[in-house]
């Protein structure tokens, strides 16, 4: 059967304004579904079969987005803050009333790669720690490193708040950096396996996640679609 959806959701869908505002461009006669004017924002259409257009300019429709951020610091991970910038802010106007939403959070002052969908059983996917997905972080660290940090962190760090983190890697990359790789994303987890080795985390930065590396092309704050195979070998991790 169709799957049908009101061609203002549609719309609003990819970014040609609100539900308010759509009610206006479909009164005011700029809205064709299958050449036809439709006056009436509540209208049903089937996205995989009408054409729907804005001014005489199609449409096009695709129910689930997948993009990668270059996350800069300065900006949460979330769809709406009172204080600060949100990363779904960053995105333009076409992918406001899609129903993005991070998948899993950086820190306010994390840099690197950060996964975007409005696709929940995806996203689901790659957080769950049940998966064994990594996600490779680079850290600079103030303190002693360890001379057994790798073999602390493969036996399993313990939180200051108790919590037992699975088995990860530790490698140290300078005098004063870390290259770490974890499966799960714990509220600050890099941060504070870090610190119950004696080490401060002054900067971190994602690198990847899976097979997922953030694009070297992407400048922080931009982003760019996930190419399918990207999508899919998250995906092929996570079912
Ligand atoms: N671990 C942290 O401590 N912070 C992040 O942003 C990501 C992982």
């Amino acid at each position: 059967m169709a799957k049908t959806m009101r061609v203002d959701k549609l719309l609003g869908h990819t970014g040609w304004g609100t539900r308010r505002e759509l009610k206006e461009l479909c009164k005011g006669g700029h809205v064709t579904i299958n050449g036809a004017v439709c006056r009436d924002s509540s209208q049903k259409v089937d996205p995989a079969a009408d054409v729907i257009a804005v001014d005489g300019q199609a449409v096009s429709y695709e129910e689930h987005i997948y993009l990668m951020l270059y996350k800069p610091a300065g900006v949460v991970s979330a769809t709406e803050d009172n204080v600060s910038p949100t990363v779904i802010g960053l995105l333009p106007r076409q992918y406001q009333g899609a129903g993005l939403f991070p998948v899993g959070r950086l820190d306010k002052d994390t840099t690197g790669l950060l996964l975007i969908t409005n696709d929940g059983t995806w996203a689901h996917g790659i957080t769950s720690p049940k998966q064994h997905m990594d996600k490779i972080y680079d850290a600079g660290v103030e303190g002693d490193i360890p001379a057994d940090l790798g073999e602390r962190f493969a036996a399993g760090i313990v939180l200051d708040d108790g919590l037992h983190c699975l088995p990860a890697q530790a490698v140290q990359t300078g005098p004063q950096s870390l290259t770490v790789v974890v499966q799960e994303g714990k509220f600050h987890q890099v941060k504070r396996m870090c610190a119950a080795v004696g080490l401060k985390v002054v900067r971190l930065h994602r690198r990847s996640i899976g097979s997922v590396v953030l694009d070297a092309r992407l400048e922080p704050g931009q982003f760019r679609p996930l190419t399918v195979a990207e999508r899919e070998a998250l995906k092929g991790r996570s079912r």
